[in-house]
């Protein structure tokens, strides 16, 4: 018996194209585990990433740059595992390809084989276009993500908007037609100004998904813990919070205790049962 939910009306690359086409936003957003796969497919998002955002609003750590393959594949096929309809991108952490076109293939193959991802996606511009078109090459789907790159950041001066001089801009832009033509499926455009964005999807002919990226981009991404409120350490400008989660369940939680402090918890809808007479008779065994 397979663990995997029957692919029902699969979201294919070929429909993400199509969408771009037909000028229809495509959604897409994070998940890490097999509750949330449920939930993000249930709600119908056409793309879900299983983003190494993981390392900060899941594992804990300072920042992206910790989270490992192992880590990633764990992840990814709890997601997989959920999924029917979305198409879901396993996200390659860093120093998983920065390496060497080699390395860069053998971790996407681990992602896309192993993980069962549908595709993979990598941080960089035209200095990723070699590994981008070798992953290419081997027959796994790529997602590109240029603007701000998190696994970088560092050399951007930080989580920094990017593109706003106008070499900077051309430079985001050189990017995009880069991995266009390396055999990128679409483009991840991260804290860019929209107008740049604008011109980027104007210009390539793969779907450009915004994150920062403003209204003009095929599609919108956004990191799930963010937008419902479970991850508090900060807020970026692009998000939109449309849920209080971390509150929801800290009630639950401190109304569960007071419960148990109450012992109102369990009642007799939560608890097992035995006729009287067998009470009885217990008790009565125990005289003897
Ligand atoms: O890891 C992630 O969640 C991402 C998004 C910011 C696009 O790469």
């Amino acid at each position: 018996m397979s663990v995997h939910p029957e692919p029902v009306n699969k979201v294919l690359i070929s429909d993400l194209l199509n969408m771009k086409g037909e000028g229809k936003k495509i959604s897409m957003i994070t998940a890490y585990s097999y509750p949330q796969g449920l939930i993000v497919d249930e709600a119908g998002i056409d793309i879900i990433l299983v983003g190494d955002s993981l390392g900060m609003v899941e594992l804990g750590y300072k920042d992206t740059v910790p989270v490992t393959m192992a880590e990633m594949l764990h992840h990814t096929r709890a997601v997989v595992r959920a999924v029917a309809r979305a198409h879901v991108v396993g996200d390659m952490p860093f120093m998983s390809y920065n390496i060497s076109v080699e390395q860069a293939v053998t971790n996407a193959g681990i992602l896309y084989k192993d993980g069962g991802a549908d595709s993979v996606k990598l941080e960089g511009g035209m200095e990723m276009a070699d590994k981008v078109a070798a992953i290419h090459k081997a027959g796994i789907p790529v997602f590109g993500h240029i603007g701000l790159t998190p696994q970088t950041a560092a050399l951007m001066g930080g989580f920094k908007v990017q593109g706003r001089s106008l070499d900077n801009a051309k430079k985001v832009m050189d990017d995009a037609f880069a991995l266009e033509d390396a055999g990128a499926f679409a483009l991840i455009l991260e804290a860019i100004p929209k107008q740049l964005s604008q011109l980027i999807t104007e210009k390539v002919s793969i779907p450009t998904i915004g994150i920062g990226g403003g209204v003009y981009c095929d599609g919108q991404v956004l990191v799930l813990h963010d937008m419902v409120g479970l991850f508090r350490r900060f807020t970026p400008k692009f998000v939109k919070v449309y849920a209080d989660v971390y509150t929801t369940q800290l009630n639950a939680v401190k109304e569960f205790i007071r419960d148990i402090e109450d012992a109102t918890f369990p009642g007799d809808d939560q608890s097992f049962s035995m006729k009287e007479e067998a009470v009885e008779e217990l008790k009565q065994s125990l005289k003897k």
